[in-house]
């Protein structure tokens, strides 16, 4: 349609039908033939419902079906879009996106955002409620798991390759949650914010900034206040920054009764205000509350709001049903006949696949690794057979149609191997009594498999802890385990990174697999066996404690900084370190890269100049492997401190055992600017340090000047 069609349309539709229109409500099917619960569902009336644009989570394909054809008969004639949660896969899981971002492979992560996309489409899905870009620096916040860690430039570029998997795939995305939600304080799920300007422009901002690019077809605001106010009720983020700076002229959608939460927040007084305070925040879409519906057209009336705020809500909708192509064909592009050949297929399970052995961090190694087939290893612990290791956000993924460590070992190996449970991985199981059997089991192993962490139940949205370390009765069989006097290697599970340090002296090796999806227990088989190599690297940092949380690798120096256990008087602590038990970055390999004569090509840069930086990185072991060079800058003195390093560049390669390459990188203006005193992004003349390495912390370094 073009502009002048959709104003005309929007011309002819009553107030109520527009504000029908604006209004998501979740999808209620509960017989085979009934189409929606009758009377009235949260306030709207079965008519009501047959009158909204659209709809979120519907349990499956033929259910859509059944809600369009219904609305088709009874609607308004007004088509009804698809949106759904597909975060991490849709029927094929691949890994959470924290897991995704460890592999630094912008590639792997288009490929199964597409895949996605493609099964979903052809299920009848319009939208997807992803990527999630939210930056994520307290790994006690449950929702880590979903977003891309803690760096903002690498959050961006795992947002954009979503977003390019997405549309590959003919799926429209919505970013989310706009703006800060992963600043909760404490970590604590929906908690307040509160973020000064610089640090908002800085680093949280940046990640959904970076998404414009790729042009989006949605945002959504989130649910927490920020520096006082819901943040539907800043104008500034809504309006200024959104609309006006970035552009963005797609769909605004509410998270889920966010516009009612703001009268729970305490700022409005009721759902009038609530109706008021998001539409001049240019809210398009309500999920799942009625503000809109019950009070945009008395607020029109009272002249409050103009019938032509309404209007361009209602054009950005319209405009995204037909770019979804509803209008031309009202029952969408879903094809049962493609989707069951596509779901769960040969090809899609082999890009999950994939992707898991990319996203796994070696954490330690002390040689065991990789494990010859041969090899008597026995699994214990509570993951060692289980299948529910496909996340929580996991779409219409099913636990049984994943493979378990003990499936994907007996695959590769070609026989049965020896598993024992030993504990539950409940939280706070308190029955040791498992452990006698499974230190029996063991007894006779060479080595011992240890597969423990946190259940996929244990993170996700509403899934924050405020302690992270593993389990106590894990730990207590990993400490049983140990008095056998085998190597134990440790294949550790979860959606945030966990502190490990109590566990790690009893380690010879430790995977860190997050949750890796269907086919976690094939890739884990290949890496443990080294038919693949090791190469994730962590995108947030491994805690010494929970109560070091937040902890970033991006941090300002303080005036007395100090890395060890704090001397009288410096910043830190009296128990503990101040730096994580593994960076930001960090991860091994079966081989091993050194890294030689970084230079410069000239050590002052003029102002919009540039100048490159150049590095060998030999490939010093054995066997080929993926590494990631990565480059960080520091800016020693500026009109605001700036952190002791922050990535500005990243490479994937992959090296032959003895190989050596020249990596470069170049220096450009827009990699030193910064939110300075001006507040404006700009770059300011002095010294700086540049830095590459194999993770944020063992880095060669080069100093320039900018002038
Ligand atoms: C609430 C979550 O915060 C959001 O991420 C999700 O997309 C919506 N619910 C819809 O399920």
């Amino acid at each position: 349609m073009t502009d002048k069609q959709i104003k005309e349309k929007v011309k002819n539709m009553s107030i109520e039908d527009k504000v029908l229109l604006l209004t998501q409500y979740p999808s209620y099917l509960p017989g085979d033939t009934e189409v929606v619960t009758g009377g009235s569902v949260y306030g709207l009336t079965v008519d009501e419902l047959r009158k909204t644009g659209s709809t979120l989570n519907t349990s499956c394909g033929e259910e859509t079906a059944r809600l369009r054809r219904d609305k088709a008969e009874n609607g308004n004639g007004e088509p009804f879009a698809i949106m759904h949660d597909v975060i991490h896969g849709y029927r094929t899981i691949y890994p959470v996106p924290l897991a995704l971002a460890c592999s630094f492979d912008t590639n792997i992560i288009e490929q199964c955002a597409k895949m996605a996309a493609l099964e979903a489409k052809s299920d009848g899905v319009d939208v997807t409620f992803s990527p999630m870009v939210d930056l994520a620096r307290d790994a006690r916040w449950g929702r880590v798991m979903e977003s891309a860690g803690e760096d903002q430039l690498l959050g961006g570029e795992v947002g954009k390759a979503f977003i390019r998997g997405y549309h590959e795939g003919g799926l429209a995305c919505c970013i989310k949650h706009y703006a800060a939600y992963g600043a909760a304080e404490a970590g604590k799920e929906y908690n307040t914010t509160e973020v000064s300007e610089h640090t908002l422009r800085e680093y949280y901002l940046k990640g959904y900034q970076a998404c414009m690019d790729e042009k989006p077809e949605l945002f959504m605001s989130s649910f927490n206040a920020l520096n006082g106010k819901p943040t539907l009720a800043h104008r500034k983020l809504m309006v200024d920054i959104l609309r006006d700076e970035w552009g963005f002229d797609g769909v605004l959608i509410s998270d889920y009764s966010s516009v009612y939460e703001m009268i729970t927040h305490g700022y409005c007084k009721d759902k009038k205000e609530a109706a008021l305070v998001a539409i001049k925040a240019k809210l398009d879409v309500e999920m799942s509350s009625t503000c809109y519906k019950e009070y945009l057209p008395e607020l029109i009336a009272d002249g409050k709001v103009s019938e032509t705020e309404l209007d361009e809500a209602v054009e950005r909708f319209i405009r995204l049903t037909d770019k979804i192509g509803l209008y031309e064909n009202p029952m969408g592009s879903m094809n049962f006949e493609k989707r069951d050949k596509i779901v769960l297929s040969k090809e899609h399970r082999e890009i999950a696949r994939k992707a898991a052995q990319e996203s796994c961090v070696l954490l330690k190694n002390n040689g065991v690794l990789p494990l010859e087939k041969s090899v008597n290893a026995v699994y214990v612990g509570p993951f060692a057979d289980e299948k529910g290791i496909i996340g929580t956000w996991a779409c219409h993924g099913k636990n049984d149609e994943a493979v378990s460590i003990k499936d994907g070992i007996e695959a590769l190996i070609g026989r049965k191997i020896k598993t024992a449970k030993g504990v539950s991985h409940s939280l706070d199981e308190a029955n040791l009594d498992g452990i006698d059997e499974a230190v029996k089991t063991a007894c006779g192993a060479d080595v011992i498999v240890a597969c423990i962490g946190e259940y996929q139940d244990n993170s996700g949205e509403a899934h924050s802890r405020s302690d992270i370390k593993i389990p106590w009765a894990q730990r207590k069989l990993v400490k049983e385990l140990h008095k056998l006097g085998k190597p134990i290697v440790l294949v550790v599970f979860g959606g945030r990174p966990q502190v490990l340090c109590d566990i790690e002296p009893y380690a010879s090796a430790i995977l860190y697999v997050w949750q890796p999806g269907t086919e976690g227990g094939n890739a884990i088989a290949n890496l443990l066996y080294g038919e693949a190599v090791p190469c994730g690297k962590a995108a947030m940092s491994f805690p010494m404690s929970s109560g070091q949380c937040p902890i970033y690798y991006n941090r300002f120096s303080t005036g007395r900084p100090n890395e060890k256990k704090a001397p009288i008087y410096a910043s830190g602590y009296d128990d503990i370190p101040t730096v994580p038990f593994y960076p930001f970055g960090y991860g091994l390999s079966y081989t091993e890269f050194e890294y030689s004569d970084l230079k410069l090509s000239s050590a002052e840069m003029k102002k919009y100049g540039k100048i490159t930086a150049s590095v060998k990185v030999k490939n010093v072991g054995k066997r080929g492997g993926v590494e990631i060079v990565q480059w960080y800058i520091h800016d020693r003195f500026a009109s605001r401190i700036r952190p002791i390093k922050e990535l500005k560049g990243y490479e994937r390669i992959f090296l032959k055992s003895g190989e050596e390459r020249t990596v470069t990188f170049d220096i450009t203006d827009d990699k030193l600017a910064f939110w300075t005193d001006n507040n404006v992004f700009e770059s300011e003349s002095g010294s700086f340090e540049l830095f590459v390495g194999t993770n944020s912390r063992d880095t060669l370094k080069a100093d320039f000047e900018l002038a």
